[in-house]
């Protein structure tokens, strides 16, 4: 069982920190950073902010500290670090991964979208009709926001050259089978891009075995300063056209990133290794050093963890015939993420969040970009749902103080 009070004595803003005494539930937004990523961070920018790379000590140390952290980032997911673009966000990998694509499209190609997915794995895709692309919809069950992959049948055929999903909606928080997807997409020839944004706090994706051709994810989510992860498989890679300087085209990390790295952030990832470490260490065994052994096994006991406090909410959720909640009712075995969206039939989204505010409960609400998804819905999508989102440092008392909270509140 996973040792939360543990957990927790890994992140100063949860023990000592100016806000240790709010209850944080708005991690689907941006989680927390453990001292492990912290340490290396401030490090970077105190001792080596320097452009690395050159012959002095100095630049070799910030050189150094970069390509640990994309070698962290790549053992996590069972990828290899010439496989990896890491830019701002996932917004602009998915921005520049399109304009990679769109020059290799002929009119009449079709990309499949979803309207479950955040803008960011949507908008990007739909301008390609632009290029002639036709653009098919995968829809949602408006009354509760989940995709159906039968939906998805009847849209692939042999025109079809790009299905872009999420793993995991920021909002609807169900998690799909991807390697089953990919399987039955890849048999139309097309590639898939898979937004992992709101799956990689959750799980532990081995992108090889996921089927995946390109695989997106945001390291504000996971435990880490801002960036964005995009993933690509070897054969998917060579099909775009690069993006980067003309020079750099050959260049693995370059090749897809039209900017300049993020220097300090990059380094910083390096500390999810530490982070990783410790945990497994304090629950399984010292002698194991293999950082994606490692990772399986502790997101395995995040996902337990996450499934009990999830389900305190959902239950109490359900228990009241005022509130909506989107998506499935209940967390069994990976069917869905800690994320849990719900509106109310006599109050407002917002005036909910800020309710919780007043008891130092912080969440959110709005459509989080997932606008479509909410609209579909028939939600406003102005005021959205209430979403409060957990990983794997919050707590069973945490989770108490919201139910009190809510009660009041609603
Ligand atoms: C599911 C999902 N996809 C994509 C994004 C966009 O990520 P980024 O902020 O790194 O552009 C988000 C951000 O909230 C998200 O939740």
């Amino acid at each position: 069982m996973l040792d939360v009070s543990f957990v927790r004595s890994q992140y100063k803003v949860l023990t000592i920190g100016e806000y240790s005494d709010w209850a944080f539930f708005e991690n689907a937004g941006g989680s927390y950073i453990p001292e492990q990523v912290l340490g290396g961070f401030v490090e970077f920018l105190g001792e080596y902010k320097v452009q690395p790379y050159g012959p002095s000590a100095i630049a070799r140390c910030a050189g150094e500290a970069m390509d640990a952290g994309y070698a962290a980032i790549a053992e996590m997911i069972n990828a290899r670090p010439d496989e990896i673009t890491i830019g701002p966000s996932t917004t602009l990998n998915t921005y520049v991964l399109a304009q990679g694509i769109r020059r290799t499209l002929k009119p009449g190609d079709e990309i499949i979208v979803t309207n479950q997915d955040h803008e960011a794995n949507i908008g990007c895709w739909r301008r390609l009709a632009e290029e002639g692309a036709v653009i098919r919809e995968w829809s949602v069950d408006p009354k509760t926001g989940l995709l159906d992959p039968a939906d998805l049948e009847n849209l692939l055929s042999d025109k079809t050259r790009l299905v872009c999903f999420t793993l995991c909606s920021n909002v609807v928080a169900s998690i799909h089978d991807v390697a089953k997807l990919c399987e039955r997409i890849h048999q139309t020839g097309a590639l898939v891009v898979g937004d992992g944004v709101s799956l990689a706090p959750h799980h532990a994706l081995d992108v090889q075995a996921s089927g995946l051709d390109f695989y997106c994810f945001s390291t504000y989510k996971t435990y880490a300063p801002h960036t964005g992860v995009m993933w690509a498989r070897g054969s998917a890679m060579s099909q775009l056209t690069p993006q980067g300087h003309y020079f750099n085209n050959e260049s693995p990390r370059y090749r897809m990133n039209p900017t300049g790295p993020l220097h300090a952030e990059i380094g910083a990832l390096a500390g999810l290794r530490g982070y990783i470490d410790i945990l497994y260490k304090h629950h399984f065994d010292q002698n194991e050093t293999n950082l994606r052994k490692q990772t399986e096994a502790v997101f395995g006991l995040f996902a337990a963890h996450e499934e009990k406090i999830g389900n305190r909410v959902l239950d109490f959720l359900a228990s009241r015939d005022d509130l909506r909640v989107v998506g499935e009712h209940h967390i069994d075995q990976g069917n869905r993420a800690s994320t849990i969206a719900f509106t109310s039939s006599s109050k407002t989204s917002s005036s909910i969040a800020t309710g919780l505010a007043q008891h130092k409960i912080a969440c959110g609400s709005g459509n989080f970009y997932a606008r479509r998804c909410v609209e579909s819905m028939g939600i406003d999508a102005e005021d959205g749902v209430v979403r409060v989102s957990m990983v794997h440092y919050n707590n069973d008392e945490e989770v108490s103080r919201l139910l009190a909270a809510l009660d009041s509140v609603l």
